[in-house]
């Protein structure tokens, strides 16, 4: 049995008359909606890489946080991680924190507390950034798409959906999981050996480019020194998670050829890895029409 049957929702109703909220009634405009309108289609995204991904967004939060650390009551610094630009954070003189010019985080990584900074955290899954790594996503999974309620997100011995099973996950259980999809292979590209071909895409591009797509898509970005080892559990878990400070800590070189090919390059001298995802890893408001905040 599943605590959140299709995350939180029951099944539509469309019936005027029917007052909960999401199931019948009223749009969030306050219109009825018809069978048409009540939904939209979610593609599942892909997954290829995924281990990759992760590790840039860890490195992109440290890189965000340590200039966080240096900024002063009375100053503003500009945010970059990895070449992108996340606006500038302010202290005001009192210590108060500012952060109405930070770009490309969502709210959940923006509160502030006193004279606690914002967290800054990248969480590079599920919609509109709300989850930090593949293990919190697969702890929300196993719960929400199978009914399954792993330990360090229940507890130790608490039947959470009464189904009369208790610990169905355990902590290695849920590591192995979001190993698994860590090591992933990267995708490629393959440009067939056809010359008419292999032109028209090199020209697509450029225009890609030159049509301004890439600067949100950014081609690629560098994961440095140490990088393609991947730890789990992320140190970055919220609660509900198991973090390194709970469990062992595994370690995998996304790099190894024993894992599924094609991998990433591992530039020999420098052990860094360019990661071609086409992604800033930024929050941008796609729906404001022109002029809206990228
Ligand atoms: C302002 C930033 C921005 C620009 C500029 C931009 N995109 Fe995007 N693009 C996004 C975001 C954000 C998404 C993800 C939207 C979502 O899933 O809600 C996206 C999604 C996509 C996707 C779907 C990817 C997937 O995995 O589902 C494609 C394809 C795409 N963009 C192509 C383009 C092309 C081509 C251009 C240039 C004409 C372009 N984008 C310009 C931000 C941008």
């Amino acid at each position: 049995m599943c605590l959140y049957w299709g995350s939180g929702l029951t099944f539509v109703t469309l019936d005027e008359k029917d007052l909960i909220p999401g199931r019948g009634a009223r749009d969030e405009s306050g219109k009825q909606p018809t069978l048409q309108e009540m939904s939209n289609f979610r593609a599942t995204p892909g997954m290829f890489g995924a281990g990759y991904l992760e590790m840039l967004a860890r490195q992109m939060t440290a890189e965000l946080r340590a200039i966080r650390d240096q900024i002063a009551p009375g100053q503003t610094a500009a945010l970059r991680a990895k070449g992108v630009y996340f606006g500038e954070l302010s202290r005001r003189a009192d210590g108060a924190w500012d952060v109405s010019k930070v770009e490309g985080l969502g709210a959940l990584s923006l509160g502030t507390n006193g004279q606690e900074g914002p967290s800054l955290l990248i969480r590079p899954w599920h919609q509109a950034g709300a989850v930090v790594s593949l293990r919190e996503f697969t702890n929300n999974a196993y719960n929400h798409h199978h009914g399954i309620q792993s330990v360090e997100r229940f507890g130790e011995g608490v039947d959470a959906d009464g189904d009369g099973f208790v610990n169905e996950l355990t902590k290695d259980d849920v590591t192995a999981a979001t190993l698994f999809q860590a090591v992933m292979a990267a995708p490629g590209r393959v440009i067939p050996n056809v010359p008419e071909v292999e032109a028209a895409v090199l020209r697509g591009e450029k225009l890609f480019e030159t049509a301004g797509c890439a600067s949100c898509h950014t081609p690629s970005l560098l994961l440095s020194y140490g990088g393609h080892q991947f730890t789990e559990p992320n140190p970055y878990n919220p609660a509900g998670n198991a973090t390194p400070a709970d469990t062992p800590v595994v370690t995998v070189d996304l790099n190894s050829a024993l894992l599924p090919l094609p991998r990433l390059r591992l530039e020999p001298f420098s052990g860094t890895v360019a990661v071609p995802a086409y992604t800033d890893m930024k929050l941008h408001n796609m729906c404001g029409g022109a002029g809206a905040p990228g």
